[in-house]
């Protein structure tokens, strides 16, 4: 790949989990279209995460990036916003507690809009129609004019994400997320009558001595309480539309090179990471950091391979790669992919997504995921670093504020599933799994000392 790299130059390749949109002309209109509208983020806040994300491939943060499996128009509410926001926020504050470190917190948000699909097409009675692909790409509904690929949807996700990100970053800037307060953002939470005795005292406890220690640590005029309680909320969702995401890439005056304003993060999935594809020729000139997943089917030669084209300069903070291995493989799969890259001399960060190596289909046909196994990748992850003595540097979940039944475990059976199903893709956790989940770290993080770069809380 060493072709003269453009925002358009993954045109040449080819390119998978792309619509088929029907009308090349109106493509280039809505790309023309989304070329000119200001950007959803900025090139300083994209250097700003690269420079935290070098710091927690140096162990001294810890990454929390969860999100809707896929969002939708019909999701940006301000309820569902800040119901996500919250169990973000709250998961934070139990792993600034059992971490002693600063959390860097990483939304699935404001552009989790399209989806890669195993089958191109979906039947119902009989009837076969484009499989739903994201509301990036066409609707949910099961007819055939709102399964057709349309680019007009470009424009409405990009309207969307950025309804969605102005209320983030009102609320992240006002007092909704101040770590001083956490009693603002779990108003509803102690009257919940579905949170075990257990789980609403850890919390209580944990928040409680939390905002303790800031005060504390305040009052001896600590300075580094300021960068442990300064709430930031960066975007990511997977980069797999690439009109979408080239149409937003752009150089930025004084700076070198490309960004992909449409989001922090981009991250290129399981599916789309092939050395020789349009994804990668895409990724590779962007100035963003970039998360790549890695599944169990990757080698770790082409994991190397990988890294060498998007970060051909070994520059730090760049590179995120998520595992997502599986529970049963993990302890086998991951040891060799993170040898092969400490072989190699690169630096990357490594995070867990213990979401997509385990989700299931149960007897009546619904997709789920048990919290156990979610637990077990988890632990295994956390095991095979240290016995390599690397460090896992966060964690990637699907999750949601609201109350939705579609994992199994952490108070639900699968009999539940049916009560409130709502994912149009994958199950996610649910506020109280995800609480649940954040507490499992915690404990586990609190029992193996990272490197603090605070005073103990
Ligand atoms: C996802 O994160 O929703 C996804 C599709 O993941 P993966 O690329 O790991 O399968
Ligand atoms: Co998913």
């Amino acid at each position: 790949m060493s072709a003269p790299w453009s925002p358009d130059s993954w045109r040449a390749l080819p390119a998978l989990h792309q619509p088929s949109y029907p009308d090349a002309a109106a493509v280039e209109r809505t790309v023309q279209a989304l070329r000119g509208l200001p950007p959803l983020v900025t090139s300083w806040e994209i250097e700003r995460l690269k420079q935290k994300l070098a710091e927690a491939q140096l162990g001294r943060r810890f990454v929390l990036q969860g999100g809707a499996c896929a969002e939708t128009l019909a999701d940006c509410r301000p309820q569902v916003i800040t119901d996500q926001l919250k169990i973000l926020l709250q998961m934070s504050l139990v792993l600034v507690q059992g971490s002693k470190q600063p959390v860097l917190r990483i939304g699935r948000l404001a552009g989790q809009y399209a989806k890669p699909r195993s089958s191109p097409t979906e039947t119902r009675d009989g009837v076969e129609l484009p499989q739903y692909l994201g509301d990036l790409v066409n609707r949910p509904e099961f007819t055939a004019a709102a399964r057709a690929h349309d680019p007009a949807q470009m424009l409405a996700c990009y309207q969307h994400a950025a309804m969605t990100l102005n209320f983030v970053r009102a609320l992240t800037a006002g007092g909704f997320a101040d770590l001083h307060h956490p009693e603002y953002w779990d108003l509803s939470f102690l009257g919940r009558h579905d949170m075990s005795e257990e789980l609403r005292a850890e919390y209580s406890r944990t928040s409680t001595s939390l905002s303790d220690a800031l005060r504390f640590m305040e009052a001896i005029g600590e300075t580094t309480v300021d960068e442990l309680t300064r709430v930031e909320l960066y975007t990511s969702h997977e980069g797999l539309n690439l009109h979408y995401e080239s149409a937003q890439t752009r150089s930025v005056p004084r700076r070198e090179g490309f960004y992909d304003l449409s989001t922090h993060l981009p991250w290129i999935g399981e599916r789309t990471r092939g050395l020789d594809g349009a994804h990668l020729e895409f990724f590779r000139g962007l100035r963003n950091p970039i998360g790549v997943k890695v599944g169990p089917s990757a080698r770790p030669d082409e994991v190397v391979r990988l890294i060498e084209t998007l970060n051909p300069k070994d520059e730090r903070g760049k590179l995120v790669l998520i595992a997502r291995l599986g529970a049963e493989r993990v302890a086998d799969a991951l040891p060799p992919l993170v040898e092969a890259v400490r072989a190699a001399g690169r630096t990357v960060l490594w995070l867990s997504d213990p979401m997509h190596g385990n989700t299931r289909t149960t007897a009546s046909g619904r997709k789920t995921r048990d919290f156990a196994d979610i637990v077990r990748e988890l632990e295994a992850s956390f095991d095979a670093h240290e016995a390599l003595g690397s460090h896992l540097g966060g964690v990637h979940f699907e999750l949601t504020g609201e109350d939705v039944t579609e994992c199994v475990g952490g108070g639900l059976t699968e009999a539940d599933l049916d009560t409130r199903y709502e994912s149009l893709c994958d199950p996610r956790l649910n506020y109280r799994q995800a609480l649940e989940m954040a507490f499992v770290m915690a404990r586990r993080m609190a029992k193996t000392p990272r490197r603090p770069t605070v005073p103990p809380l």
